[in-house]
């Protein structure tokens, strides 16, 4: 989704400004721009496509300060003049990350009042209501901040004045922003990685916060115009987590961080002889003691995340647990449990639907909120009562894959500790557990080690436009998993079922152009799911079947067997992600796709 930097400093900003934008690439975007103040004229440069081309048409472009953006289309295609920054009688530019919903009103009235409108974009009111009011006299703080109140919807925006030399404007309502704090220079971000080339030290705005930055100060005013201090904080993040280095894609990387991410995630546990509440908050041990109950709320990758924690919720815990999609749960009229403990989960932190959905469970009387997140400043965790934070590192391919797995290995912890709290975990069980999960980064490495197997499967897929994923009990959203991975990167068409689900409908679409590929662990349902990959052979489906050892499941003729290593119990969820992860990977390279930007995707979906 759309990314904003700003930029004043004593050197020139534009290769700050574009460095800036490389490093939010990763967010998702059609096109892209800049402006700076250069002679008390506004310089602006805009393109479509990627960072690079807007990098090669602003090789003569100099300033001390100016702000760039990102765009990812939502109101007007992707094009050039669609692009920010939008700039108001050569005075007002602004950039703008959200969306504006009562920009046609807005639009009216201000054409009525003479603006021209260069753009389709909801953006374009910002800045001429800026302009409006500092037309009048107004300092470009007040003209921002009195803007800002006839604004219905999110936003988190940059603003220059042509006439302002030292002085940039930032807000945010509803989508996140930072400040970067420099030896006399100072800079803004949608996310801290923009940043991380000139400075560590970030200020994160509050919902409605406006802020003034300055060469050697800001000051932050909050939604009531109070000036207010935020906390400063030391960015964790390293230059390397966020550079490629000997890898081709992102996804990769991540793919090949996950032991380690795991480690990371698991590390206050693993070091420890029992598992506490404290974990998840100073409150913990009280809410967990008040709750009946289990709400999860997320989207996409993470809410797959919470279907596999149903499962365990419910069967080691002995919990009821719902597990719902956000955006559908936001409008859904339901019926609030005042005792229920309401999950979140986000890799982002940012996402506006579940944010919302968030909000929705508390208005409807839900108090006990626990946010799983990768993102420790985001909005959602500080939304919620209680946390977990995944220490997956910065995830920078769209399609998620490292976020996914320590959300897995966060949910068991959860479940762990509510299984303790409820009397269901004996003093030995609780040590098994802890034995498995100390083991779970190792086994991680070591189902790594089948990628040269699937990276030549992967070369069958390539003329594929279909294909069905099976799994069944915990390892069904596995494959749900699985499916949405080899959609988002290599554009096949992809479904998952429960295998049990094939006789009542899916069946029918298989024949010998549809490769079937099954989640196949060594569990209860297995000969269950075995008579299922029958019923695909005898339709002449090609099955891809990855399989734990000892299953006693062999390659043949339209079997394709991709051995695991044995079954690793409660935790083998995780451990099967990874090859339908590398899977998905590898099919999107043979068929050429933009692995870490697909098409018409966003990482942090940050509008409705
Ligand atoms: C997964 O690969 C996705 N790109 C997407 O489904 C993602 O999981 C979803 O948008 C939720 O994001 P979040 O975890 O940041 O909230």
């Amino acid at each position: 989704m759309c990314g904003i930097v700003g930029a004043i400093a004593h050197r020139n900003v534009v290769p700050i400004l574009l460095q800036g934008l490389q490093r939010l690439e990763y967010r998702g975007y059609d096109s892209a721009g800049l402006v700076v103040v250069n002679n008390g004229q506004l310089e602006r440069v805009r393109s479509t496509g990627r960072v690079a081309e807007l990098a090669t048409k602003s090789v003569n472009t100099q300033g001390f300060l100016g702000i760039a953006h990102t765009r990812w289309a939502t109101h007007g295609v992707p094009s050039e003049r669609n692009a920010h920054p939008h700039i108001s009688r050569e005075t007002i530019a602004v950039a703008h990350n959200g969306i504006i919903e009562n920009y046609e009103e807005l639009r009216a009235r201000l054409s009525a009042q003479g603006y021209q409108f260069t753009s389709d974009t909801d953006t374009e009111v910002i800045a001429h209501l800026i302009h409006s009011h500092y037309s009048k006299g107004n300092s470009l703080l007040a003209a921002t901040q009195m803007a800002l109140t006839e604004l219905v919807g999110a936003y988190a925006i940059g603003v220059t004045a042509a006439d302002n030399p030292n002085l940039l404007i930032c807000a945010r309502k509803g989508s996140p922003l930072l400040i970067g704090v420099g030896e006399n220079e100072h800079f803004f971000a949608s996310d801290a990685s923009a940043l991380l080339q000139v400075t560590k030290k970030m200020v994160y705005l509050e919902e409605g916060d406006v802020a003034e930055v300055n060469l050697d100060s800001y000051s932050v005013f909050n939604a009531k115009g109070e000036l207010v201090v935020r906390p400063a904080h030391i960015s964790e993040l390293t230059n390397e987590s966020v550079e490629l280095g000997d890898y081709k894609h992102y996804m990769q990387k991540e793919i090949h961080e996950q032991p380690q991410a795991l480690a990371d995630t698991l590390e206050a546990v693993c070091n420890s002889h029992s598992l506490v509440p404290g974990i998840f908050g100073a409150e913990a041990a009280a809410t967990f003691a008040d709750i009946n109950s289990v709400l999860i709320l997320a989207c996409g990758t993470s809410f797959h995340a919470g279907l596999v924690a149903r499962y365990w919720l419910e069967e080691i815990a002995g919990i009821p647990c719902n597990v719902e999609i956000a955006s559908e749960y936001r409008y859904r009229v339901s019926v609030g449990n005042p005792k229920a403990l309401v999950v979140t989960i986000s890799q982002s932190g940012e996402t506006a639907d579940t944010q919302s959905a968030l909000n929705h469970a508390k208005s409807m009387g839900q108090p006990h909120t626990l946010s799983i997140c990768n993102v420790p400043e985001s909005a959602l965790v500080r939304m919620s009562k209680l946390r977990l934070l995944t220490r997956a590192g910065p995830e920078i391919g769209v399609a998620s894959t490292k976020a996914f797995t320590t959300q897995l290995a966060a949910l068991f912890l959860l479940t762990l500790v509510l299984a303790k709290q409820r009397g269901r975990l004996t003093k030995e069980s609780e040590q098994k557990h802890l034995h498995e999960l100390r083991h779970l980064p190792s086994a991680a490495k070591s189902v790594l080690g089948i990628e040269p197997v699937i990276a030549k499967l992967a070369e069958r897929f390539a003329d594929k436009h279909h294909a069905l994923f099976l799994g069944r009990g915990l390892h069904y959203p596995i494959a749900l998993e699985g499916a949405l991975k080899l959609k988002e990167i290599s554009y096949i068409h992809a479904e998952a079922y429960p295998a049990g689900e094939l006789k009542h409908g899916p069946l029918a679409l298989v024949d010998k152009d549809m490769p079937v590929i099954a989640v196949a662990p060594n569990d209860i349902l297995l000969e269950k799911l075995k008579s299922n990959l029958q019923e695909v052979r005898a339709r002449g489906g090609e099955l891809y079947v990855f399989a734990d050892a000892n299953t006693r499941i062999h390659s043949s003729e339209g079997v394709n067997l991709i051995q695991m290593p044995e079954h690793a119990g409660y935790l083998s969820p995780i451990l099967h992600t990874i090859p339908l992860q590398l899977l998905s990977y590898y099919v999107a390279l043979q068929k050429g796709t933009d692995v870490d930007k697909p098409r018409n995707l966003a990482k942090s979906v940050t509008v409705e």
